[in-house]
C-alpha cells in the first residue's frame, strides 16, 4: 500500500510495539516456554462455553442493551453486595464493558480533560498512561520499589494539587502481586476527602488473592466508593481473556458520564457471552474457589524453584510472581529477559517496562496461570540458571 503523504502528528509519539508483543514473538520464535504475557494456557470452563453456545443457538446474536444485559447487571450487583456489602443499582450504577481495558479507557475519557493530572503508581499496567494522554491529561507518577512496593501516602499527598482530577489504584497489583491493605484504603480515603478527585479502582484480580488475605475493594469504603469507578474483568476470573467482557460499577452521577462515553466508544458488548455469564455467576463457587486454584499454582511454582538462584519477591495476589535475579547477573533487566528467552528458553517480562522512568531493580515477572507441566518445565530451566 502506498504510504499516506500527509503530515501525521502522533497523539502517542512515545508508544511503539509493547514488550508483551516483543516477548511473546520472541518466545514463539525461540520455542521458549511463555510465562511473559498474562493469560492461562488451560481452557475456560466447558460448562460456560456450552452456555455461550446455547445463547447463540437461542438467537441472542444481535446488539445487547447499551449498559449490558439486565440479568448480568443484577448478578454483578448481587455479587458486589455479598462480597463487599455495597449496594449498586443495576439500572443506573453498573455497566458491562468490553473487558477492563475499555472500562478504564471509558472512565478516563469521561472524566479527564486537557491539562488534568492523574496520579498513577508505577510499576503500572500499561493502558493507564496512554489513555490519559489521548484525552489530553498528564500522568503523574508515584514510584513503588522492590521488594514490598509499598505506597507512601505522604508522598502521594504532596503530588495533589488543583489540577489533580483522578487517582488510579490497582489491587491486587499487576505486575508486583502486592495488595493494598485496609490501612492503605483508609489513608487514601482521608487524602481524597473534601477534594473533587475521582478514582479508578482496577480490581480485575479481585478473586485472585492468597494466604487468607481479604480483597480491599473500594466498594467497602464509603469515602472511596462515592468517587470510584470500580472495574473488574470476567476474562481474569473465568480464564477467558479472549472474550473481553468486564464491567464498571460507580455511583449514579459518575456512571451517567461513563455511559455517555461508553455508548460512542463501543455502544454494547458481546451479547451471547453476557447471557452465559449471567447464568454462570449464579453459582458463587465459580469465583470463590479461584483464590485456592491460583494459590496452588503459585505454591507449586515456588516449591519447584526453591533451589534456584532467583530470589522470590512475595506475591499476595494476581497470577504473577516476581523473581529477582540480582544474585545472578547485573545485566539490564530487558537484556536479561531476552537472554533468558533466547538461551534458556523461558520468556518473562522485565519489570522496568512497567515504569515510566524504566526503573531497573533486576526483577522479572513470571505468569503462573499455566498448567502444572508448563510450570514444571519452566522451573527445571530456572533452577539451572
Ligand atoms: C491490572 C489490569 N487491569 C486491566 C487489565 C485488562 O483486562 P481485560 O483483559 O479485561 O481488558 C489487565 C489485563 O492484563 C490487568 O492486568
Amino acid at each position: 500500500m502506498p504510504q499516506y503523504q500527509g503530515a501525521i502528528k502522533s497523539k502517542l509519539p512515545k508508544v511503539g510495539t509493547t514488550i508483551f508483543t516483543v516477548m511473546s514473538r520472541l518466545a514463539n520464535e525461540q520455542n521458549a516456554i511463555n510465562l511473559s504475557q498474562g493469560f492461562p494456557d488451560f481452557e475456560s470452563s466447558a460448562e460456560l462455553s456450552e452456555l455461550v453456545n446455547q445463547a447463540m443457538k437461542k438467537g441472542m446474536n444481535q446488539y445487547a442493551p447499551m449498559a449490558g444485559l439486565m440479568s448480568l447487571r443484577e448478578a454483578i450487583a448481587q455479587k458486589t453486595y455479598n462480597l463487599y456489602g455495597a449496594n449498586y443499582h443495576p439500572e443506573t450504577e453498573i455497566t458491562v464493558t468490553a473487558g477492563a481495558t475499555q472500562a478504564i479507557y471509558t472512565a478516563i475519557a469521561a472524566m479527564v480533560g486537557e491539562g488534568d493530572e492523574v496520579i498513577i503508581f508505577t510499576p503500572a499496567y500499561d493502558c493507564y498512561e496512554p489513555a490519559i494522554e489521548l484525552n489530553g491529561g498528564k500522568a503523574v507518577f508515584v514510584q513503588l520499589h522492590a521488594p514490598d512496593y509499598k505506597v507512601n501516602w505522604e508522598q502521594v499527598k504532596k503530588l495533589i494539587n488543583q489540577r489533580t482530577k483522578m487517582i488510579i489504584i490497582n489491587t491486587p497489583h499487576n505486575p508486583t502481586g502486592t495488595v493494598l491493605k485496609e490501612a492503605d484504603m483508609l489513608a487514601l480515603e482521608k487524602l481524597v476527602s473534601n477534594t473533587d478527585i475521582v478514582l479508578i479502582s482496577d480490581e480485575v484480580y479481585e478473586h485472585i488473592i492468597f494466604d487468607g488475605l481479604q480483597h480491599q475493594s473500594a466498594a467497602k469504603y464509603p469515602g472511596l466508593a462515592e468517587r470510584s469507578f470500580i472495574i473488574s474483568s470476567f476474562g481474569k476470573t473465568f480464564h477467558n481473556t479472549g472474550w473481553k467482557v468486564g464491567y464498571c460499577i460507580a455511583p449514579e452521577n459518575l456512571m451517567t458520564e461513563f455511559r455517555k462515553a461508553h455508548q460512542f466508544i463501543v455502544f454494547c458488548v458481546n451479547h451471547p457471552v453476557q447471557h452465559a455469564l449471567a447464568e454462570y455467576l449464579k453459582n458463587e463457587q465459580h469465583y470463590l474457589q479461584l483464590n485456592n486454584f491460583y494459590q496452588q499454582k503459585r505454591d507449586l511454582f515456588l516449591e519447584l524453584i526453591k533451589e534456584s538462584r532467583f530470589e522470590v519477591i512475595p506475591s499476595s495476589g494476581t497470577y504473577f510472581q516476581l523473581l529477582s535475579y540480582k544474585n545472578i547477573s547485573n545485566q539490564a533487566d530487558t537484556d536479561f529477559a531476552i537472554e533468558l528467552t533466547e538461551k534458556n528458553k523461558v520468556a518473562s517480562i522485565p519489570v522496568s517496562v512497567f515504569y515510566h522512568h524504566k526503573v531497573d531493580e533486576k526483577v522479572l515477572r513470571f505468569c503462573v496461570a499455566k498448567k502444572a507441566e508448563t510450570l514444571e518445565k519452566a522451573a527445571e530451566i530456572l533452577n539451572n540458571v
